[in-house]
């Protein structure tokens, strides 16, 4: 089966964490599009585990683009790619089936799927975030030649949080650290909360945010095919995330409308004095950048102990991961949460030409 999304850039997943492969197919992207697989190559870099911070499974997650791109340029053809799995170890996983993990999805996935395979947590594995990567890199590339850039950063890792206003350029920065964090003290602090849960056989959460720069006022769409609504789908898609919020989010609970409104002033076009809003107004762009933020939980699978229940004999149990996991899922997610973002921006975008042709 492949999981869809999108309705003219249309994007296909498959694979299972310790099948042969994951790939995608990626549908839409007009003819004649250059691919740069360096650049695929550097953002499936960014999502790798970094070491001491991330699994120990080693993958070289090297992309191999079997069709749809013929001598560096897009042939108007799905674009087919495959990543192999080969570092998979599933002989710690085989107790999940009788003692499911709290916090994955092993409990629904048994019950709902007779058969399941549960090595490295089959379909719901971070794993099948690698296909995304790639090819999120393609669609970042495609409305790159519109202006349009995507960069995510870490804004918050197990209770360390970046607290300064952060620029497009800043988010591009946190290509540089391991945690993508915006400054070397931060990514410090960060990697120090890691190793101390993970010490521990614990795990820790945060926050990604993401800013969009060049981005028309317009574009977009309304209700259902609003901006918001599609990123917002398509980031909760994610592995982990648990939240998304645009602009001051849920604290513009606490404001006033005089506060929270964006004035707008003239200068060489229209401009908006503050982002509140993060960029949106009735699910259209209103020429700021977009910025949104996107919680995600402590990894579920740790290794200490939890209570379950045995589901063979109807007792509760206990069971804990000493597997090979991500202590923290944030710094990975930076890069899928870009190349989701961009997903659905070149989908919106062969939209609106739709729509003004
Ligand atoms: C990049 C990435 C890496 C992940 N790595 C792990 C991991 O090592 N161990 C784990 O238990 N969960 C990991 N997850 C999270 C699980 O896949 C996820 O929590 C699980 O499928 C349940 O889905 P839900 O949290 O969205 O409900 C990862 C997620 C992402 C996005």
């Amino acid at each position: 089966m492949m999981y869809t999304t999108g309705r003219r850039v249309r994007f296909s997943l498959f694979g299972t964490s310790h099948g042969p492969n994951v790939g995608c197919v990626l549908e839409g992207i007009p003819k004649g599009m250059p691919v740069d697989e360096v650049r695929i190559a550097e953002d499936m870099e960014l999502r790798r585990p970094k070491k001491g911070i991330g699994t120990p499974r080693r993958e070289t997650d090297k992309v191999v683009i079997r069709q749809g791109v013929r001598n560096g340029m897009t042939d108007g053809t799905p674009v087919l790619m495959t990543i192999d799995n080969a570092d998979t170890d599933g002989s710690k996983y085989l107790k999940f089936a009788k003692t499911p993990r709290p916090g994955h999805a092993d409990l629904p996935a048994l019950v709902r799927f007779p058969g399941y395979d549960i090595r490295g947590g089959g379909q719901f594995s971070g794993r099948l975030t690698a296909p995304v990567v790639a090819a999120g890199s393609i669609a970042k590339q495609f409305i790159g030649r519109s202006g349009i850039e995507v960069s995510a950063f870490s804004r918050s890792i197990g209770g360390i949080t970046d607290r300064e206003e952060r620029s497009i350029t800043d988010a591009a920065g946190s290509r540089a650290y391991a945690t993508r964090a915006c400054t070397g003290e931060l990514d410090a602090a960060m990697e120090k909360s890691i190793i101390s849960a993970s010490s521990d056989g614990d795990s820790v959460g945060g926050v990604v945010e993401c800013i969009t720069k060049g981005l028309p006022i317009g574009f977009g769409g309304i209700w259902f095919e609003a901006l918001d609504t599609e990123i917002a789908g398509a980031v909760f898609s994610i592995p982990a995330c648990k939240g998304v919020e645009f602009g001051k989010g849920f604290s513009l609970a606490g404001m006033h409308g005089s506060e929270s409104n964006d004035p707008f002033f003239s200068d060489n076009g229209i401009k908006c004095a503050t982002n509140n809003m993060g960029g949106i107004l009735g699910g259209m762009s209103n020429g700021a950048p977009m910025v949104f933020r996107a919680v995600f939980k402590p990894t579920p699978s740790i290794a200490k102990p939890q209570r379950t229940v045995d589901i063979e004999k109807m007792e509760d149990a206990e069971v804990s991961a000493e597997g090979r996991h991500d202590p923290c899922i944030v710094p990975r997610a930076v890069s899928v949460v870009e190349a989701v973002t961009a997903l659905v921006l070149a989908d919106q975008m062969v939209r609106d030409q739709e729509r003004i042709s």
